[in-house]
């Protein structure tokens, strides 16, 4: 998908076109009939495209729980696709928050993408919510009052993983990731949570973004011959090295972990492979929570497949832009007051209770899963109500 579509999921719009014409009505009519635009900025094509497709999907199934408007306004969306290419985020954020003027940009999947959005964001200070991608600066050094994440950090996904295979005594570890800031980034997270242990990291692989051969990775691992391995892989990345792992015997030599990205909305098309794979991640099919129950059946009604992480965020970038729409009753100019309504947001998530640190990213537990006839089962707490270290953020 090329270029600008839009979805207007208003209702009665023609009436309300003519109520916004009518300059003398006062203002909070006026606003009333003109929607809030979203700008969705997320991938829609390449080896990221079936995340772009959950986030969009979970933030439509929120919006979808109050017909589609938010604090007495309809909501507008403005998709994008990203590519999941860094050097066209700038281009793309200036698209939508100068030339569709959106009220909210909600984006992206890829860490270098949103490195360039985040800097045009700031610049114009565009109200932002990003329901996946991780880069640990956004929330770190270079956080700011209009930039919140309904996802995770890099490192904050990686370290709990690293703190269990430390606490089981596991001596020695590989790592492979795509070797750029969300890879770079989840290797760090898991070794200092690993550090915890006496285990040694025994060689460390990067492979370029978006490449999917992996032989020559397998073939160094299985010359170190470690006790488990750590991987940092996404989407159709995802699919194809977890079915890589299994077709070069790996799969009952070296346990193999990751963030549970590894796993999530892409064990139908791994199969078999995907079996007994353990991760860590903020969510996992099975958590019993009503809230979690209530999203899973709306999701596999409306969309006719079972949602996943990505779609979880999406639907909590949309429970958190409710907030503060509500807050300041559609007055998305009132600054002040909506910023510190999502600051202070605390609801029931799927993944269990949602809020943020003072860094604006999610304060929360990572539970240790396993997959179980390609569900990802929770089997315990990995590490509670884990915060970002959010390094050299100024906001608090
Ligand atoms: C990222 O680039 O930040 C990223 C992408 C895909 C994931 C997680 C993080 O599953």
């Amino acid at each position: 998908m090329n270029g600008i579509t839009r979805r207007g999921v208003l209702k009665g719009m023609g009436a309300a076109g003519a109520v916004a014409a009518a300059s003398t009505l006062p203002a909070p009519y006026v606003r009333a009939a003109t929607p809030i635009k979203a700008g969705i900025l997320l991938p829609y094509s390449g080896t990221y495209s079936r995340l772009g497709e959950a986030i969009t999907n979970g933030f439509m199934l929120n919006l979808g729980k109050s017909g589609d408007m938010l604090g007495g306004r309809p909501v507008e969306l403005v998709r994008l696709d990203s590519e999941a290419k860094p050097p066209l985020g700038p281009s793309n954020a200036t698209k939508l928050i100068n030339g569709e003027k959106v009220d909210v940009l909600v984006g992206p999947v890829h860490s270098g993408v949103a490195m360039g959005m985040a800097k045009i964001a700031r610049e114009e200070e565009a109200l932002t919510i990003i329901p996946n991608a991780g880069a640990d600066q956004l929330t770190g050094v270079l956080c700011a009052p209009n930039i919140f994440r309904s996802s995770f950090s890099n490192w904050q996904a990686s370290y709990p993983m690293g703190k269990v295979l430390a606490d089981r005594g596991t001596k020695r570890v590989a790592l492979i990731y795509w070797n750029y800031a969300a890879g770079k980034q989840a290797a760090q997270g898991f070794k200092d949570g690993f550090a915890d242990g006496d285990g040694e990291i025994v060689t460390e692989i990067g492979v370029p973004f978006p490449e999917v051969e992996f032989q020559a990775a397998l073939t160094q691992v299985a010359e170190v011959n470690p006790d488990a391995v750590y991987v940092f892989f996404s989407g159709g990345g995802a699919v194809k090295f977890v079915k890589d792992w299994a077709a070069a015997g790996l799969k009952d030599k070296i346990a193999l972990h990751g963030p549970g990205f590894l796993t999530e909305g892409v064990t139908d098309a791994q199969g078999e492979a995907a079996e007994g794979i353990e991760t860590a991640m903020h969510y996992a099919d099975t958590l019993d929570n009503p809230e979690n129950k209530a999203f899973r059946a709306a999701y596999a009604d409306r969309f006719g497949k079972n949602p996943d992480v990505f779609a979880v965020q999406g639907y909590d970038a949309g429970a958190l832009l409710r907030v503060g729409v509500e807050a300041v009753q559609g007055d998305m100019d009132a600054r002040g007051d909506l910023y510190a309504a999502l600051s202070a947001a605390d609801f029931a998530s799927p993944r269990g209770r949602f809020r943020l640190s003072a860094a604006h990213n999610p304060i929360q537990d990572f539970y240790l899963r396993q997959v179980e006839n390609g569900v990802n089962v929770v089997k315990g707490i990995a590490v509670a109500q884990l915060a970002d270290p959010a390094k050299g953020c100024k906001l608090a």
